[in-house]
């Protein structure tokens, strides 16, 4: 990253369901990684069975809804990324049926974030709900706002406490971050447990 504000614009041009770029920003505390997605499909076509990607995403921000950040620290044991790192379509075989889809997404889907330690899967269409244990929670996800301009802000946290706080604002030392946008090399390894 250059170090120039994320915008919305910015995002929805440069990043897609397909680019794989995990974007780790640090919130609400300054050692807390979280993903930065944009799950639309790179074609700006609506999401489908064959144009994998997703809109209208629960807290997602932008065009069609489609922006979002979660937790880069598995609910499992805690390992963070690039442990724990968003795959994009392709880059294991694996599929899985979510369940009721976001108004628009892909029935079954080929993209997740996993977490390398011991296999856990996250969705990040649905809340960054278990597709796979070992976790048993969900990654918490950000809450993300704009600005006039259109510039992104983190803003606060759904879902569980970040793993290993016993609330998001317990464990830290610091809110906020000097720490820039960040790009993360994933680990990748396709081992889904049942
Ligand atoms: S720490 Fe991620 S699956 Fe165990």
């Amino acid at each position: 990253m250059d170090g120039s504000p994320l915008t919305v614009a910015r995002v929805e041009s440069e990043y897609s369901v397909e680019t794989g770029a995990d974007i780790i920003f640090y919130y609400p505390l300054r050692n807390e990684p979280n993903f930065f997605l944009n799950l639309a499909p790179a074609n700006g076509q609506a999401p489908s069975e064959s144009n994998p990607g997703a809109w209208g995403v629960r807290g997602g921000i932008g065009t069609n809804g489609s922006i979002v950040a979660y937790s880069a620290i598995c609910q499992h044991l805690g390992c963070p990324a690039p442990a724990i790192s968003y795959y994009p379509p392709g880059t294991c075989s694996q599929t899985f049926n979510t369940g009721p889809p976001s108004p628009n997404s892909s029935p079954k889907q080929p993209f997740y974030t996993h977490c390398s330690c011991h296999g856990s899967t996250y969705d990040p269409v649905h809340s960054a709900a278990n597709l796979t244990g070992p976790a048993v929670l969900p990654l918490p996800q950000v809450v993300l706002e704009t600005d006039a301009n259109g510039n992104i802000y983190a803003v606060g946290e759904n879902g569980p406490p970040v793993n290993g706080h016993l609330n998001t604002l317990t464990g830290g030392y610091g809110v906020g971050s000097t720490v820039p946008l960040a790009k993360e090399t994933p680990v990748i390894l396709c081992s889904f447990p049942a």
